[in-house]
C-alpha cells in the first residue's frame, strides 16, 4: 500500500499524523510511505527525521495525493485539499462529518472512501479519540492553575497551597479519560479534588488516585455545594453521541468565588456548564459574573509535538489494519467507515465532539 502523510492545512494545527518512528513502523512491515515535505514540522520533527526511517520526502501536497492510495492526516479535508483527492483514495482522519454538511457532500462527490478517526470502535471504546482527551484534561489543570494567578485575573491562589495557606479546591464534573487526567495531574499538585460521576466504577478509581481525591455521585445538590466551594471547576461529561448535559446552572455559576475558573473541556458537545461557550486559542477566556471561562475547543492543539506522539502511537496498528486487503471485515475499522465510495454510511456517524 502507498500511504501518504499530508501537511496539515487548517489554521493553527500543527500536528501531524504519524511521528517519523511511527512511519518507519509502516515502512517495516513493507509499505511505500510518503510524507509532504515539513509534515512534521511544527512538531519538531524535520523532513531528514522521517528520510532516516525510509519514507520518501516529496516537495508538495499534489504530488503527494496524486501518488499515495492511502492518506492518513489529523484534520478533515480542507476546501484546499478537495481538489485533490480521487474516487480511489481512502482518507483516514479526523472527520466529524455530522457537523460539516459542505466537507459530507464533497466527499459524496469525489467517490472516495473515508474512515473517521471517531468513530473507530473497539470493545466498546473510541480509541483514537482518547489520547486527545488525556491531553485535554491534562491541559485543563494547568491552564486552571495559571489563570487563578492575580495577573491573570484569577483569586490569587497556588492551587495546591503550602504550609499556613490552604489547598485549592478543584471539582471536576466527569471521570473519563480527560476528567480522569485533569483529576490526576490537580492531586500530584496538591489541590483538594472532587470528582463527580454516575459511574460507580469511575468514582472509585478516582477515590483511589490518593487521599486528597473523593469521588461522589452527580446528585445535583451535591454539585450545588461543592461548586460554590470551588477555585477551579473542569466540566469533562460525555454521554457519546448527545448534547453534554447541562450540570451547572447559569444561577450556581453567579453564586461561584468571583475569580474562579472555570474550564468546560465538553464545550465540543454543548459544554456541561450553561454559561460556557466555545473559544479558541486566540482568544480563550471570557469573564461572566467574575468567574474566568475558558471554553477551547482544540485544547490539545496548544501541544502539537505531545499530541502527535500520543495519536501516532494509537493509529500505527489500526494503518496496518488498514493497508491490509481484507480491511472491510474488521469490525472495529467498519465502525469508522463515514463514506463508502461515495455513499454516506449515515449509522456510522456519532455527531462525536470537535474538541481533538
Ligand atoms: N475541548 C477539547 O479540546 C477536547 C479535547 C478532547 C476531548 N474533548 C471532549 O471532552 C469530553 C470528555 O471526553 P472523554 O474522552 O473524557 O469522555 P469519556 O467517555 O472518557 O468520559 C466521560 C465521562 O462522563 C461521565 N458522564 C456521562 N454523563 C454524565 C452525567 N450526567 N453526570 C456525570 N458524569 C457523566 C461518564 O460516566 C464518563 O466517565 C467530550 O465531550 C470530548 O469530546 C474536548
Amino acid at each position: 500500500m502507498k500511504i501518504g502523510i499530508p501537511r496539515e492545512v487548517k489554521i493553527l494545527e500543527g500536528r501531524v499524523a504519524l511521528v517519523p518512528e511511527a512511519a518507519g513502523e509502516l515502512v517495516h512491515h513493507g509499505h511505500e510511505v510518503l510524507v509532504e515535505s515539513g509534515a512534521g514540522l511544527q512538531s519538531g520533527y524535520p523532513d531528514e527525521a522521517y528520510a532516516r526511517v525510509g519514507v520518501r520526502v516529496v516537495p508538495d501536497a499534489a504530488t503527494l495525493y496524486g501518488e499515495a492510495r492511502l492518506i492518513v492526516k489529523v484534520k478533515e479535508p480542507q476546501p484546499g485539499e478537495w481538489p485533490l483527492l480521487r474516487p480511489d483514495h481512502i482518507v483516514f482522519s479526523y472527520l466529524h462529518l455530522a457537523a460539516e454538511p459542505e466537507l459530507t457532500e464533497a466527499l459524496k462527490n469525489i467517490g472516495l472512501t473515508a474512515v473517521a478517526f471517531e468513530t473507530v470502535t473497539e470493545n466498546g471504546e473510541l480509541p483514537l479519540l482518547a489520547p486527545m482527551s488525556d491531553i485535554a484534561g491534562r491541559i485543563a489543570v494547568q491552564v486552571g492553575a495559571t489563570l487563578l494567578h492575580e495577573p491573570n485575573g484569577g483569586r490569587g491562589l497556588l492551587l495546591g497551597g503550602v504550609p499556613a495557606a490552604p489547598r485549592g479546591q478543584v471539582v471536576i464534573l466527569g471521570a473519563g479519560h480527560a476528567g480522569g487526567n485533569a483529576a490526576s495531574l490537580a492531586a500530584g499538585m496538591g489541590a483538594n479534588v472532587t470528582v463527580f460521576d454516575r459511574n460507580r466504577h469511575k468514582q472509585a478509581a478516582m477515590r483511589a488516585l490518593g487521599p486528597n481525591v473523593t469521588g461522589l455521585h452527580t446528585y445535583r445538590s451535591a454539585i450545588h455545594d461543592a461548586v460554590l466551594k470551588a477555585d477551579l471547576l473542569i466540566g469533562a461529561v460525555l454521554i457519546p453521541g448527545a448534547r453534554a448535559p447541562h450540570l451547572v446552572s447559569a444561577e450556581t455559576v453567579a453564586q461561584m468565588k468571583k475569580g474562579a475558573v472555570i474550564i468546560d473541556i465538553s464545550v465540543d458537545q454543548g459544554g456541561c456548564i450553561e454559561t460556557t461557550r466555545p473559544t479558541t486559542w486566540k482568544e480563550p477566556t471570557f469573564v461572566h459574573e467574575g468567574v474566568i471561562h475558558f471554553g477551547v475547543t482544540n485544547m490539545p492543539g496548544a501541544v502539537p509535538r505531545t499530541a502527535s506522539q500520543a495519536l501516532s502511537a494509537v493509529l500505527v496498528p489500526y494503518v496496518l489494519r488498514l493497508a491490509g486487503p481484507d480491511w472491510r471485515e474488521d469490525p472495529a475499522l467498519a465502525a469508522g467507515i463515514n463514506v463508502e465510495k461515495g455513499e454516506v454510511v449515515l449509522s456510522t456517524i456519532h455527531g462525536r465532539g470537535t474538541g481533538n
